[in-house]
């Protein structure tokens, strides 16, 4: 849905001082967002996770909608010890329209 996207994006703004997504996507001090919509947890090359992501990964964690808004909205809370300092998305409909702008960047 490209209005929910569009929303989205706007979403994104709280995600951009740590992530880049889409063409020329690089990591910085986050990984590169693109494809993550059910890709592999803790997978982008290059990118140096934090042990609990790294188990995680190894657990084999998918990052399905349902898994990525849990992450989203606590971060610390869902993955303790995660080095991403973000305090969450309180609000579904945030999350909603976030996932929805993260997969139109899909592999
Ligand atoms: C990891 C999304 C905000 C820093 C991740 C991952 C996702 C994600 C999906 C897992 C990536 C993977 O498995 O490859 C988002 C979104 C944000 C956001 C959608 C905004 C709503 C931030 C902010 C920062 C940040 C503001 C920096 C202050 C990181 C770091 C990791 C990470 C360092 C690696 C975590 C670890 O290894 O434990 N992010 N993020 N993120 N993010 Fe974010």
């Amino acid at each position: 849905d490209a209005e929910l996207a569009a929303a989205g994006a706007k979403v994104f703004k709280k995600c951009k001082a740590c992530h880049q997504i889409g063409e020329g996507a690089k990591n910085k001090s986050g990984p590169l967002l693109t494809g993550i919509v059910n890709g592999e947890a803790g997978a982008v090359e290059g990118f140096k996770y934090s042990k609990p992501m790294k188990k995680a990964a190894e657990g084999g964690l998918v990052w399905t909608e349902a898994e990525l808004a849990a992450f989203l909205a606590k971060p610390r809370a869902y993955l303790k010890g995660t080095k991403m300092s973000f305090a969450g998305l309180k609000k579904e409909a945030d999350q909603k329209a976030l996932i929805e702008y993260l997969r139109s960047f899909e592999n």
